[in-house]
């Protein structure tokens, strides 16, 4: 086995390396693929993909810095594959509205410094007791006299009733809620086909028939969620459009869900797979933080990003063209040899250094403490309720190269 690893190893990288994230076996274990373009061609020219893509940590970072240079704005990019997806955005109700992940500063930093003020540190921690509560819900709901699916137990639905009930959605419309952000998420899949986005169409006009009048009696009557205070946003001048407002609550539907899902199905998978990890977990919780973080690195739940070059420059040894398209592939910046010591070993010990799971710069993801938060609940709640959780089949892996995680996480207890 050790050796037919070692072969194939070799193999990847005395070929030409090549991005072709469609393989299944790029979908199965894409960081020998990565490592392979990393050692070869850092800063790569995909000619069937029309983009450029940075598997370096260097250069990652280099880009999600240089938000001037690097556009989040698709109608930047000038490849007929870019004008495409752009032309799909703008059909879709609210496909045109800036958002904060879609959009350059000074645009950004205005909705940016608006959500940051709904979205604050303790907006987030005063969900602790409730994340607790709804996760040990879930956990006395599974069928743990016999082997039970992860994914679908805690994994899926964990996330999805914590936006709801930030959102301030009350619990008997959350099974609408759910399927509304699993319609409206599965575009967000490269190569999405048209009935998908028509599903995803009509789940976006039927959320909007749905948001309107929970928007309209917040602004009569307001309460403590974070519509709630968005729509005070909205109200307190023209700083935030309706549009924008209703654009933003389904943006934080389609942002945090599948990622923090996958975070919690990869979590379990890499410590039932490294034993003397989760053993040194059992033993001091107090690592779990620097374990999420781990799997964070190791198996980064969003693999990809996007940007559009603004005008010419260089990065790396690569000239890059105004209207150019690069894709940086954070999965790969986090296995770079030349940030991080060992870097394909899962190590739950190791001070490592930041890694890019998160994004950087201007865009670094804002739910990034609500992530880690529900992720140590659930992780937590695992651990401490059944010491003796394992691996009961083979997990099914879901996702895409762009969102990496699991379909379904067969585990006994
Ligand atoms: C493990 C879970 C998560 C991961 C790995 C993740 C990852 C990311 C990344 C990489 C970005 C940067 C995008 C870019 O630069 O283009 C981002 C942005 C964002 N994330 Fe997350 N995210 C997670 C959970 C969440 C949650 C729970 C929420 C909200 C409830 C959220 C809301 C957002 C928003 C609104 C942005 C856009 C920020 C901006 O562009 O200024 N994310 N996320």
């Amino acid at each position: 086995m050790g050796t037919r690893r070692a072969d194939y190893d070799r193999s990847m990288t005395t070929q030409l390396a090549m991005f072709n994230p469609f393989l299944p076996s790029f979908l199965a274990d894409p960081y020998p693929h990565y490592a392979a373009l990393r050692g070869q061609d850092p800063v790569h020219r995909s000619l069937a993909l029309q983009v450029w893509v940075v598997t370096s940590f260097a250069e990652a970072e280099a880009v999600l810095r240089d938000a001037d240079t690097y556009s989040s704005d698709l109608r930047v990019a000038t490849s007929p594959l870019a004008q495409a997806l752009n032309q799909q955005r703008n059909a879709s109700p609210l496909g045109h509205v800036a958002t904060v992940l879609n959009s350059d500063p000074p645009t950004h930093t205005r909705l940016r410094g608006l959500v940051n003020r709904a979205f604050t540190p303790r907006t987030v921690e005063a969900l602790r007791a409730r994340i607790e509560t709804v996760t040990r819900e879930l956990l006395d709901a599974a069928p743990s006299d016999e082997p039970f699916d992860l994914m679908q137990a805690l994994a899926q639905p964990l996330p999805v009733i914590v936006i709801a009930e930030l959102l301030g959605i009350p619990p008997e419309d959350r099974a609408r809620f759910k399927a509304w952000s699993d319609a409206i998420a599965a575009t967000t899949r490269p190569m999405t086909p048209q009935a998908t986005i028509e599903a995803a169409r009509r789940a976006t006009t039927e959320l909007i028939a749905y948001l309107e009048p929970v928007i309209a009696r917040l602004r009569q009557h307001p309460e403590e969620d974070l519509l709630s205070a968005l729509v005070q946003a909205e109200d307190s001048g023209d700083r935030l459009t309706h549009e924008e407002l209703l654009a933003f609550g389904i943006l934080l539907l389609v942002a945090g869900n599948e990622t923090t899902t996958n975070l919690i199905g990869n979590a379990v998978l890499a410590l039932s797979r490294n034993p003397r990890e989760l053993d040194e977990l059992r033993r001091d919780p107090s690592l779990l933080p620097r374990a999420i973080e781990e799997v964070l690195r190791w198996d980064s739940p969003v693999q990809t990003l996007i940007r559009f070059a603004k005008t010419d420059g260089r990065l790396g040894e690569r000239q890059i063209r105004a209207g150019e398209s690069v894709l940086v592939a954070l999965g790969a910046a986090n296995r770079d040899p030349a940030r991080f010591v060992d870097p394909d070993r899962f190590n739950i010990r190791l001070e490592r250094e930041r890694h890019l799971a998160f994004g950087l710069g201007p865009h670094f993801c804002l739910g990034a403490p609500l992530a880690r938060l529900e992720t140590e609940i659930a992780l937590g709640a695992l651990l401490a309720r059944w010491p003796s959780l394992h691996l009961a089949g083979e997990p099914v892996r879901g996702g895409t190269f762009t969102l990496r995680g699991l379909e379904a996480l067969p585990v006994a207890v």
